[in-house]
């Protein structure tokens, strides 16, 4: 199925402070939905929760595409778990290997996290408008164990030494294409639970500063956990 590549819409960088950063700036200028910005390096690589992404030269694929809410039939929320499935069925079928995603956009390898996801919008500050989603994929495809900082050594792994880049961001890209082009939204959420690293699991999660106990029993529509205490 064809992809939505247009070499207007992409931008290969050698080294920035973040691609969703990036992505933004070319929002406030009104950016082309579909516009793809990949770069070789990031020194201010974003994770969730104000955490930093390691982002190392020549061994990661450090991508993001902004998408027009308008232009597409899925939620904000619904997207990363689009995003997620993409890199998923990217993994099985470049690289043999079997992920799992941590809800709701750590994706895992033997246990080890390969990939994190960190959507984001850009609202009109006039109208007050939702105007668009970024949606930030950073994936270790070959990053070497040893120069993972610090703690990271024993929980970030790498997905693929012997693929190229080129070829998994094209993978991805289309994918995703795929996922948020369609809207089959049980389907969606079906596949993603069929990735899930907790569902049926006792997690613990935090909220209003609070940190609770309970099982992980669905995932809603919307791509909500739902939990049980
Ligand atoms: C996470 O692990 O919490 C999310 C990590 C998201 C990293 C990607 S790399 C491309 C894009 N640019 C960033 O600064 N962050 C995202």
């Amino acid at each position: 199925c064809g992809g939505f590549f247009s070499l207007d819409n992409l931008f290969v960088l050698k080294t920035i402070n973040s691609t969703n950063s990036y992505c933004k700036a070319l929002a406030k200028e009104g950016a082309t939905h579909e516009t793809v910005v990949i770069a070789d390096k990031q020194t201010e690589g974003r994770g969730r929760l104000g955490r930093e992404f390691f982002s190392p030269e020549g061994t990661g694929l450090y991508m993001s595409i902004i998408l027009k809410p308008s232009e597409i039939p899925l939620s904000a929320s619904l997207l990363t778990i689009a995003a997620g499935i993409a890199v998923c069925r990217t993994l099985e079928t470049s690289c043999k290997s079997s992920p799992l995603i941590k809800w709701v956009n750590d994706i895992f390898i033997n246990n080890k996290k390969v990939c994190g996801i960190l959507a984001e919008s850009v609202i009109n500050a006039t109208t007050n408008q939702l105007e668009y989603i970024i949606v930030g994929i950073g994936l270790n495809v070959s990053t070497p164990a040893e120069i993972f900082p610090g703690k990271l050594k024993d929980i970030a792994a790498s997905a693929f030494p012997d693929v190229s880049r080129n070829e998994i961001a094209a993978k991805i890209i289309n994918e995703f294409h795929n996922i948020y082009t369609s809207k089959a939204i049980t389907d969606l959420i079906d596949e993603y639970k069929s990735y899930s690293l907790v569902l049926g699991k006792r997690i613990s999660f935090t909220k209003d500063d609070k940190t609770y106990l309970g099982t992980a029993t669905e995932l809603n529509i919307d791509g909500n956990l739902v939990v049980t205490l």
